[in-house]
Formats: C-alpha cells, sequence, structure tokens
C-alpha cells in the first residue's frame, strides 16, 4: 500500500494511474476504522483498478470542540486494516495539505437537506464536510466514490454537492449498506467511546428503528415517532431526533407512503449515535 501525506504526491501518482486506464474508487474517512469502513474499501476492489482511502478527521465540520478534541485515533490499527483489505492508497494529510493558504471557503447552496434533522442540531456541519469532500475528490478524482448509508444524510448532502460541482458527470456515487454489530448496532468510531454500560443500552436506537419499520403504515406516523422518542428517553438517551421522511429530500413523510427512511439521533452519556433504516 502506498501511503501519502501530501496533496502533490497524491494527484501525482493518481494522475499517472489515470492515464494508463485504471479506474478508481474512493473511501473518504476519518479514521479509527472498523468493519464499516473496511466494507467500502471490499466494494471499491470489487469495481476498480485502484482503491483510495483518505484519513483526514476534518476540523471544519466538527461544530462541537469537544467531539473533535475526543475524536478516536487508531492510526497503526487504521494501516493494519486496510492492508488486510487490500488497499492500494492511503491518503494521509495534515490540515495544511487539505487546506493550504491559498484555499478559500465558499458556501455551498444545498437547499432543505443541509438544514433537517443533523443539520439543525450540528449548524454549518455540512458545509464542512462539502469543503473537505469537494477538496479531496478534486484530488483524486475517482471513478467511484464510496458512502455508508450509515450517514444517510451525508449521502443526501454530497450527492447534492456532486450536482452543484458538476462531478456527478464523471463519478459514480456508491452508497453501501449499514454494517452493524451482532445485536444490531450500527458500527462507529464514536462506539470506542462507550462505557460498558452505556454500549449495551446503545442497541436500543436500532430496536426503536425496527419497531418503526414494523409498524410503518399501521399507525400514524407522528404517532410511531413520539413513541419511539418516549421509549428510547425511558432507557436512558436524550434525543435529539427520530424522524420519518422521503429518503431523497429528507422532508417529512405527507402519508404512509414508501419509501421512507427513518432516523435517529441521541445520546447516551456524552456519545451522540444515529441510525437510520430505510423502508422499501
Ligand atoms: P467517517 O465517519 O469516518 O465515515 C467514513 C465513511 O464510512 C462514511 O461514508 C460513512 O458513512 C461510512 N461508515 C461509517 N460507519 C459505517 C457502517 N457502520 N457501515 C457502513 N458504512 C459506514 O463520514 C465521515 O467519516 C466524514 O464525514 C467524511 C465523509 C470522511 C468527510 O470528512
Amino acid at each position: 500500500m502506498n501511503i501519502f501525506k501530501t496533496a502533490g504526491e497524491l494527484s501525482g501518482f493518481l494522475s499517472r494511474s489515470r492515464a494508463q486506464g485504471q479506474t478508481i474508487g474512493f473511501v473518504p474517512t476519518m479514521g479509527a476504522l472498523h468493519e464499516g469502513h473496511v466494507s467500502l474499501v471490499r466494494q471499491s476492489k470489487e469495481s476498480d483498478d485502484l482503491t483510495v482511502c483518505s484519513i483526514f478527521v476534518n476540523p471544519t465540520q466538527f461544530n462541537n470542540p469537544d467531539d473533535f478534541q475526543n475524536y478516536p485515533v487508531t492510526i497503526d490499527r487504521d494501516i493494519e486494516l486496510l492492508l488486510t483489505a487490500g488497499c492500494d492508497v492511503l491518503f494521509l494529510p495534515s490540515v495544511a495539505e487539505v487546506y493550504p493558504p491559498a484555499h478559500s471557503r465558499r458556501h455551498y447552496e444545498l437547499g432543505p437537506v443541509e438544514t433537517v434533522l443533523e443539520g439543525a442540531f450540528r449548524p454549518g456541519h455540512f458545509q464542512g464536510v462539502c469543503e473537505v469532500v469537494e477538496r479531496l475528490l478534486r484530488l483524486t478524482v475517482p471513478h467511484r466514490l464510496y458512502l455508508g448509508q450509515k450517514d444517510f444524510q451525508q449521502c443526501m448532502v454530497i450527492r447534492r454537492l456532486l450536482e452543484l460541482t458538476g462531478m456527478q458527470e464523471q463519478l459514480e456515487l456508491v452508497i453501501a449498506p449499514t454494517i452493524r454489530e451482532a445485536d444490531g448496532l450500527a458500527m462507529s468510531s464514536r462506539n470506542l467511546r462507550l462505557d460498558p454500560g452505556a454500549r449495551r443500552q446503545a442497541t436500543g436506537i436500532y430496536r426503536c428503528l425496527e419497531a418503526i419499520r414494523t409498524d410503518f403504515g399501521k399507525r400514524p406516523t407522528p404517532e410511531l415517532e413520539a413513541e419511539a422518542k418516549t421509549r428510547l428517553e425511558q432507557e436512558g438517551f436524550i434525543v435529539d431526533y427520530v424522524a420519518l421522511c422521503e429518503p431523497a429530500t429528507l422532508l417529512p413523510l405527507s402519508g404512509p407512503d414508501k419509501p421512507a427512511v427513518v432516523l435517529a439521533a441521541a445520546w447516551l452519556g456524552k456519545v451522540r449515535l444515529i441510525d437510520n433504516v430505510l423502508i422499501e
């Protein structure tokens, strides 16, 4: 595996690969890798000649400084996992490489998909995500971009970014299914911060989402959302939202129409967990 720390080395190497006719699959991450990330690498390896992963804890997408400071860093283990998965290139830049002095911030017109749900609780978050993803895409110029359904709203935001920048013409966005622990908890780097008690409680989110999927169409949507919220609160969560939405727009559902997506965000102590399931 080639490990590049500078933008120049990465883009030089990849432009030579591209000139030789190789297709490039790109998996952006913030590290503390787990099976969810590895599944994206594997999917890229099945479809692309060259798989590129980036590890960069992007400061501009953290609205909470504590969350940024406490973001887990497990770089040696990450490299091991990527080697085992057969990743070809790892981009491991510093902040100055990603945001050099010449970098200028722009505002992305993302529409409602930016301000609902996660956007309402994490102002500015998706602007930061777009800023880093655009920069990384311009350096890697991949044929396919792999994202996890785990961050469903992020997928919809990045789809909009690709439209806004015209990049959707040159690259395919692949959304891969959420990988879960045996008890249903969606894998997440933040799970490392759960103490054993909170780790046991954490499965409550997925159970609530599954309960809504089962009852979907049988009772009014607001009732299902309210019931799930109460249940999570009784289990010790502080709930930011439980919402049934139209998948493409993330606007509230007007009726029991499919496809739908149910999304939730809730805190256990100082750890914020998000999850979603599609109802198709
Ligand atoms: P990060 O949280 O490290 O996630 C990197 C990618 O892995 C994202 O596409 C995410 O949806 C996917 N992923 C995380 N957990 C997953 C799971 N359990 N199953 C399947 N895929 C999973 O998302 C980010 O980083 C950042 O916002 C980033 C896009 C890299 C921009 O900084």
